[in-house]
């Protein structure tokens, strides 16, 4: 087990889209239960690989607040998304920042697990929210892209000169 480091906002490793993850190997999961140790060290809710500069389509999370539903989606494909609902968000590659985002309330999702077994089941509220999030970093994309320019750009300078400090956590 390791830590992995996370990239930080405005990366531009963070754009890259992933590709599909095709072979199911014992690499692969010393690979997902990094993704856990770093996601819950953080302590994050989510992680994708993207954010960890591995730009392959998988995802862990865990929004549970006991921390003991760990959930690994790999390859996942939104097959229904319905409703809108507003709510903060934040995210390790933005570390500091919370702002409200929308995004589809309900969705169905399909993915497969560790094994490679095709997993489908449907989620709401944060735990869908959480999801549409973790797959938006597979796409290159993050919550902040979601603001206006002069909040992001507000954001991207902080970062930016916390890093040159070294004072970013
Ligand atoms: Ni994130």
């Amino acid at each position: 087990m390791a830590l992995l480091n996370i990239l930080h906002f405005p990366d531009p490793k963070l754009r890259r889209v992933a590709r599909p993850v095709t072979l199911f190997n014992s690499k692969l999961k010393n690979f997902v239960s990094d993704m856990f140790e770093t996601m819950y060290e953080a302590p994050g809710i989510g992680l994708a690989a993207t954010q960890v500069d591995r730009h392959i389509r998988l995802l862990v999370m865990d929004v549970s607040g006991e921390r003991n539903a760990p959930r690994c989606l790999i390859n996942p494909e939104l097959l229904q998304a319905d409703g809108e609902e507003e709510s903060d968000e934040g995210c390790l590659s933005v570390p500091g920042f919370y702002e409200s985002v929308t995004r589809a309330e309900h969705i169905r999702v399909r993915a497969m697990d560790e094994a490679g077994e095709i997993i489908e089941f449907e989620a709401s509220g944060m735990e869908a929210a959480c999801i549409q999030h973790e797959m938006d970093h597979l796409e290159g994309k993050l919550f902040v892209d979601y603001l206006s320019k002069l909040k992001r750009d507000r954001i991207r300078k902080k970062l930016v000169k916390q890093k040159k400090q070294g004072t970013l956590s």
